[in-house]
């Protein structure tokens, strides 16, 4: 069985007296345990919404959602749910809860009511994940973007998820910053945690193993991202190609076939096979 598994969810946002909003339609799909998926879409396409309703902040209005074979509307469960799915949103300042970092990271282990060691053995872990250890003893307001975000990830990585979901949590930050933050997610999808990374950014969406397009509240497109790049079919959902994919593509229209192109490497590699 898929590690997540939606089944014709929909979801529905009461509105006012008489109306509602569909945010989500019809959605089925799956995600195998330890894939790196990236989420995207125009802004309204239901991205943050299908995102609190995999972490079960939010319960499908019909349809079913299964989280390792546990439905998120099981509400034995919805506490264990939220911990084992972990959320980094996108402004880096809403989201310390403590003064000083190791405090921040410390609080969901405390809120669960970890024995002590247990609760230092997973900060001093987690801040080591994200290689803010020698930070510990700072005050979180003085860290830069990428690594307010970082211990974000390390609260979440302290609670040990099995799903790493970050909505757009690279969106406010410098190049510096997002790379840093990219490069602890990708660390820990190689450790074996599953992601899902909310972006606008084509660029992000072409490290993922695999892109999720959503279109107003409906799966529009899913594939790897070679097959989605060159299907043609992105723009259709309001998005452009990355840089490398959209030089490619004018190369091939010239008659030039670079092969999959996702990234500056693959074009890079494409070139250097066509002028062999
Ligand atoms: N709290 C809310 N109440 C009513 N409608 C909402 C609420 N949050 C989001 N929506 C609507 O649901 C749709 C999907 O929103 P959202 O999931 O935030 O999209 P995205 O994250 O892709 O930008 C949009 O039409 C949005 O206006
Ligand atoms: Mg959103």
């Amino acid at each position: 069985m898929p590690f997540i598994q939606l089944k014709n969810v929909n979801y529905v946002y009461p509105v006012r007296e008489g109306a509602s909003l569909k945010a989500i339609k019809n959605l089925s799909l799956s995600i195998e345990a330890g894939e790196y998926v990236a989420l995207t879409g125009m802004n309204g396409s239901g991205k943050s919404t299908l995102a609190k309703l995999l972490n079960g902040l939010f319960k499908p209005t019909s349809g079913e959602i299964l989280m390792d074979g546990v439905s998120t509307a099981d509400e034995d469960k919805v506490f264990d749910i939220r911990r084992r799915v972990g959320m980094v949103f996108q402004n880096p300042d809403n989201q310390t809860v403590a003064t000083i970092i190791e405090d921040d990271v410390a609080f969901g282990p405390e809120n669960i009511g970890l024995p002590r060691d247990e609760i230092i053995s997973r900060v001093d872990e987690a801040l080591a994940a994200v290689g803010m250890s020698e930070y510990r003893k700072r005050q979180a307001s003085a860290l830069s973007g990428g690594q307010k975000q970082r211990v974000a990830i390390a609260g979440v990585l302290a609670m040990r998820p099995d799903v790493l979901i970050l909505d757009e949590a690279t969106a406010m930050l410098d190049p510096e910053g997002r790379d840093e933050v990219l490069s602890v997610v990708k660390r820990q999808n190689q450790n074996g945690v599953t992601v899902i990374n909310i972006t606008h950014s084509m660029q992000e969406a072409a490290m993922a193993d695999r892109i999720i397009v959503l279109r107003k509240g409906r799966l529009a497109i899913d594939g790897a991202p070679a097959q989605v790049f060159s299907s043609g079919a992105l723009r259709s959902c309001g998005l452009t190609l990355p840089p490398a994919a959209q030089l490619a593509a004018e190369l091939k229209a010239e008659g030039f076939d670079l092969g999959a192109v996702t990234d500056e490497a693959s074009l890079v590699e494409g070139l250097c096979k066509l002028f062999k």
